[in-house]
């Protein structure tokens, strides 16, 4: 049986760090397969959601 074990790590004032093999699905069901460190934006300010874009920065978010 093959194991997937991811880590996701919550990044202070930041996204969420994915590290590992995952595969997104958009909300239209298209799937990509992401390897290594994945950012996924949870300000909410990503102009690229769900992955993060740098905009939590100036957005001032700090939890
Ligand atoms: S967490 Fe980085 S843009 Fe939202």
């Amino acid at each position: 049986m093959e194991t997937n074990n991811v880590k996701i790590q919550v990044a202070a004032g930041g996204p969420l760090l994915v590290n590992g093999t995952v595969t997104i699905v958009d909300r239209d069901g298209k799937e990509t397969t992401k390897e290594g460190m994945t950012a996924l934006c949870r300000c909410g300010l990503s102009a690229n959601k769900p992955y993060c874009d740098g905009a939590h920065k100036a957005g001032n978010f700090e939890k």
